[in-house]
């Protein structure tokens, strides 16, 4: 059973740690024994005085209204003969802390409280050691145990071998049995774990004399450090994510302290890192350190679940390189048990539309099939309890959240995410109550129309045209966007349907996947193929989701890469068109579109956030802003994956691998070099062995290098092939080198970007001949670096005066040339 102490503790910010005892006799001939442990708080375990396990964080964070982890440890080493000890400090955690801006705390327990079984094997008979009436509670050095706030740890308090066989806890209190609903259960997901360290790159001394020191790297953890001096000294840890005008600045964190406090015990070196808390940042304030601070005495400890990497990408471009790198970095600060939202601030929620969009390049960089797999459990026993989809899963809203896109969608977006990477019909087996419930909820939403008009949405969430304080105000329609998603997600659920052979569901969910088509289609696209309201995530959801066909698609497409043209390649978009856009461009025939999109530097852009020194991804492209002002939203984590949704683009069309059937058993490998880029190398372990993409452009030679592991084929589209080959193969290595396609690529009209033009040196020579007769006061090269972005189209519209001749001319310098 769970027990917790008798007196006051856990209801209040900055309780001491409960320290738990249970003393025991091992007889003779004991030849296993294996603790299962757990808490309503975090836990560290101990047998005879020694920590238990390298896993952190214990027991993670499930909905533990449902489910609360229970993981095991050999701890056979650690027992002999005679009296033992099990010990365990259990820390507020999840379970009781703060969770969410709106500073809640005891979501799911009013004291901290420890369940721990001992299962001892003799040759003859098991026994069970359990956390029952003979547990004695007491206090220790860990003052205070806030996950946002930080630990507090006075070593001098520790009291000597309280978790070993001697103790005198006659001092101690009792405990009493905890009520508790849930269900103790083996874990589905890697435990957390210490992953990487990392030395400091530079200690500062900051204008007001405070020393900060710089890790090089925003993570998720915290500082381990090794330190002498006298007792009763305290050590002041301040983490945060940026420094401003040289100082620590603490804004990204919203009211989460995120500072760490331990008072020296005295009488030699002590090391030292919190064990119940974690922290997103990149700087740490140091204050207090007897003595100089030699920077070899600090480390940061990078923790989260212990996934396996399973994904890769280099290119030739460094820039490109460090975007994928902060996905990567954003995804690992963000997998601490939870797929949260970020990690820094006081939030760290498991917030469902940041998850949907990012599932795919999750999927790919690494194995999330334990992590996601848990929480998909918490979010259905969620959905089953309240009857929607919560926002945020585990739920700790205080007010219950109705469907919307994007966010409660998950619960089918992410299964399918998952079904396609892996391609285990299991996972859509066990997520189709949960898919089906969801789908036949917003059925009962629909108005008469057939569409999703009514209700709360987020939108285009953080379209960075919205206004500050109304992030889901972006500019496309936020009942365009639920019906437009409601489009894929009823379509996805046809196809579980059919891949689980529920065939009459799949014929129910088929007629209302058409059904809810047909009515965008008949509300939202024009008969030529416009979608209203003209905006950039319309247009890449309308592709995207197939709610356009034949002829529409090329106007859409066209339309699309206008717009993008118009915003001069910038980001116009929020969380759920950014995933989109250069899909949406690429599948109607703007390849070029895309990759100067792709290669945009100006704020908000992709790249925008790395020429800023960014080392994960941001919440918005513009956390930052050009002149150096963080964006005062209040919303602006320099921590978010969400908008890293883009590295999903960057594997299938500059990696060039797509599964061409979910689990990658066929896949199809199309790179498509582009941006400049001259070579670039992907990796993907799936679970039949890796699959690797190597191409090159060497001036005029281009080689690829593709392998195959055993079971997989694929198809093979080779870029710039004069004879545009695709080739079938088998599992091996393949190695085509051949001389690349040169000339006419592209046919030059106004809508193509300057940029494009500009790089035919022909074309513009005769292009700005034709300003320098029409409009000599107007060189065309003045206006850059703006005009670089925008289309001849554009920029006649932006000079009204333009004569009508001028067209013509510039029609014919068009004709004049074409370019690669
Ligand atoms: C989170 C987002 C989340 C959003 C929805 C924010 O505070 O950080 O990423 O999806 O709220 O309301």
């Amino acid at each position: 059973m769970f027990v917790a102490p008798t007196f006051r503790s856990g209801d209040r910010e900055g309780d001491p740690a409960v320290y738990f005892r249970r003393e025991l006799v091992v007889g003779p001939g004991l030849r296993r024994a294996t603790l299962r442990a757990s808490a309503l708080g975090i836990l560290v375990s101990y047998v005879n005085g020694t920590r238990v396990g390298d896993d952190v964080l214990a027991p993670g964070w499930t909905s533990y209204r449902h489910r609360v982890d229970l993981r095991a440890h050999d701890v056979t080493t650690l027992l002999a003969e005679g009296p033992a000890v099990l010990g365990a400090i259990v820390g507020e955690g999840w379970a009781l802390g703060r969770l969410g801006w709106e500073n809640t705390r005891n979501h799911y327990s009013d004291k901290p409280a420890w369940y721990a079984e001992l299962e001892l094997e003799y040759a003859d008979r098991t026994e069970t050691v359990t956390t029952d009436g003979a547990v004695r509670v007491g206090t220790g050095a860990v003052l205070s145990t806030s996950i946002y706030d930080g630990e507090t740890h006075d070593a001098r308090l520790e009291p000597h071998g309280w978790s070993e066989p001697g103790f005198d806890a006659s001092g101690w209190s009792g405990v009493s049995a905890v009520e508790w609903p849930g269900e103790l259960v083996t874990p589905l997901g890697p435990p957390i774990r210490r992953v990487e360290e990392l030395a400091p790159v530079e200690v500062l001394t900051t204008p007001s004399g405070r020393t900060v020191v710089d890790f090089g790297q925003i993570v998720s953890g915290w500082v381990r450090f090794t330190v002498d001096g006298p007792a009763g000294t305290t050590v002041t840890l301040r983490h945060a994510e940026l420094v401003t005008d040289g100082e620590l600045d603490p804004t990204t964190l919203r009211t989460a302290k995120a500072t760490d406090r331990y008072t020296l015990r005295g009488g030699g070196p002590e090391t030292w890192e919190p064990s119940f808390t974690f922290h997103g940042f990149r700087y740490v304030e140091v204050d207090g350190w007897p003595g100089a601070l030699d920077p070899a005495a600090l480390r940061a400890v990078v923790v989260h679940s212990d996934m396996a990497r399973t994904g890769w990408l280099e290119t030739s471009d460094p820039l490109l390189n460090r975007l994928h790198a902060n996905v990567v970095w954003s995804m690992r600060g963000n997998f601490v048990g939870v797929p949260t939202d970020c990690p820094q601030r006081d939030e760290r929620l498991g917030w469902t539309g940041d998850i949907h969009a990012f599932a795919p390049t999750a999927a790919f960089l690494y194995d999330v099939r334990g992590v996601l797999g848990s929480w998909l459990t918490d979010l259905a026993a969620e959905q089953r309890a309240a009857g929607s989809v919560p926002w945020v899963v585990p739920d700790v809203l205080p007010h219950p959240s109705s469907p919307t896109a994007l966010w409660s969608d998950v619960a089918v977006g992410l299964p399918a995410a998952l079904y396609a990477e892996y391609g285990d019909p299991a996972i859509l087996e066990a997520a189709y109550p949960s898919m089906t419930a969801f789908v036949d909820q917003v059925e009962g939403l629909l108005d008469e129309n057939g569409l999703w008009s009514g209700g709360f949405q987020y939108g285009d969430w953080l379209d960075p045209d919205a206004p500050p304080e109304d992030p889901a105000g972006g500019k496309t329609d936020r009942h365009l966007v639920a019906a437009a998603y409601l489009c894929r997600t009823v379509r996805t659920l046809a196809d579980a349907a059919q891949v689980l052979g529920h065939t009459a569901d799949a014929d129910r969910y088929g007629a209302l996947a058409t059904r809810v088509r047909e009515a965008f289609r008949a509300e939202y696209v024009t008969p030529t193929g416009r979608v209203s309201g003209e905006t950039v995530t319309a247009y890449a959801l309308a592709v995207c989701f197939g709610l356009v066909e034949g002829p529409e698609l090329a106007k859409a497409g066209g339309r699309l890469a206008a717009l993008v043209a118009k915003s001069g390649y910038r980001i116009s978009t929020g969380f759920a068109g950014t995933p989109f856009v250069l899909d949406a461009l690429t599948a109607t025939g703007h390849l070029a579109e895309a990759f100067l999109m792709l290669a945009e530097k100006s704020c908000p852009s992709f790249l925008y956030p790395v020429t800023q020194g960014a080392t994960t991804v941001w919440e918005r492209w513009d956390s930052i802003r050009p002149d150096g002002t963080l964006n005062p939203s209040g919303m602006t984590s320099l921590n978010h994956y969400a908008l890293g949704a883009v590295a999903s683009w960057l594997h299938r069309t500059v990696g060039g691998l797509s599964a061409a059937e979910p689990g990658y058993r066929r896949v199809r490998i199309a790179p498509r070099p582009g941006a400049g880029l001259t070579h670039a190398t992907l990796r993907h372990d799936t679970d039949h062995g890796r699959i690797e993409v190597a191409w090159r452009v060497d001036g005029t030679t281009t080689v690829v290098e593709v392998t195959l592991p055993d079971g997989v084929t694929g198809s093979v589209e080779l870029p710039a092939d004069p004879d545009a080959r695709t080739l079938e193969v088998g599992p091996g290595v393949h190695r085509w080198e051949y001389a690349t396609l040169v000339g006419p690529a592209e046919v030059l009209d106004f809508d193509t970007p300057l940029r494009t033009l500009a790089a035919d040196p022909a074309v513009w020579r005769s292009l700005t001949d034709v300003f320098a007769k029409h409009l000599p006061g107007i060189p065309i090269e003045a206006t850059a670096p703006e005009a670089a972005r925008i289309s001849l189209n554009i920029m006649l519209d932006l000079i009204p005066g333009a004569p009508a001749a001028m067209r013509d001319d510039l029609a014919a310098a068009l004709t004049g040339g074409t370019t690669r």
